[in-house]
């Protein structure tokens, strides 16, 4: 196959599959005990869809039943930054008024696209708007934003793997992991 050259690339495994697992089922065993109300899911994609999909299938081992729609962002991020800019690629169809929603990402980073979603669920009257991240990257934000649940404490540093992507590339790991640099 042609593409097979391109594993060539050394990842670095910073959290492995299994640690990432574990830390999954504490997280919606928190989610099930704030005992969230006609609870809607909602990934942000892309990035989010490959924790959201096993966070899922653990709120349902936690109790839950929860409806899943998704939200697709474009922040106009090549290579490893962001612009800024948001735009909504595709809005949740799910009446959000009245529920509890729980906005799902990969990583917190500036902040901008969690908090992009967070006011655009609210306008929507939602009865509250959670938001959980797998990792959340000790910067400075652009934009204030504390999750309410969160995975991990990211390494600062650039991150691929489970989800997370360097122009579209390694979402398919399944671990997080960094990518080694070169060195001849
Ligand atoms: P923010 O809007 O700056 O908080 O960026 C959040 C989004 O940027 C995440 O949903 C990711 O898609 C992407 N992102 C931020 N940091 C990383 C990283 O280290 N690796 C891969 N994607 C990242
Ligand atoms: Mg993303």
């Amino acid at each position: 196959m042609a593409g097979m050259s391109q594993t060539a690339d050394r990842i670095e495994i910073l959290i492995s599959a299994e640690e990432i697992a574990a830390r999954i089922a504490q997280l919606a065993d928190e989610i099930a005990a704030s005992e969230p109300v006609d609870l809607l899911v909602v990934p942000i994609l892309m990035g989010g869809f490959v924790f959201a999909a096993d966070l899922i299938r653990a709120l349902h081992a936690a109790g839950l039943n929860p409806e899943i729609d998704v939200l697709m962002l474009s922040s106009y991020r090549g290579g490893k930054s962001s612009s800024g800019h948001i735009e909504v690629l595709r809005d949740i169809n799910s009446a959000a008024a009245g529920r509890d929603v729980l906005l799902v990402d990969d990583i917190l980073d500036s902040g901008r696209t969690l908090s992009h979603a967070k006011t655009l669920i609210e306008s929507r009257g939602a009865r509250g708007v959670a938001t959980c991240v797998l990792l959340d990257k000790p910067v400075t934000r652009a934009v204030a934003i504390a999750p309410d649940f969160t995975g991990f404490v990211c390494p600062n540093t650039f991150v691929v793997g489970y989800g997370m992507d360097l122009d579209h590339r390694f979402r398919e790991l399944p671990f997080i992991g960094r990518i080694m640099q070169d060195s001849g």
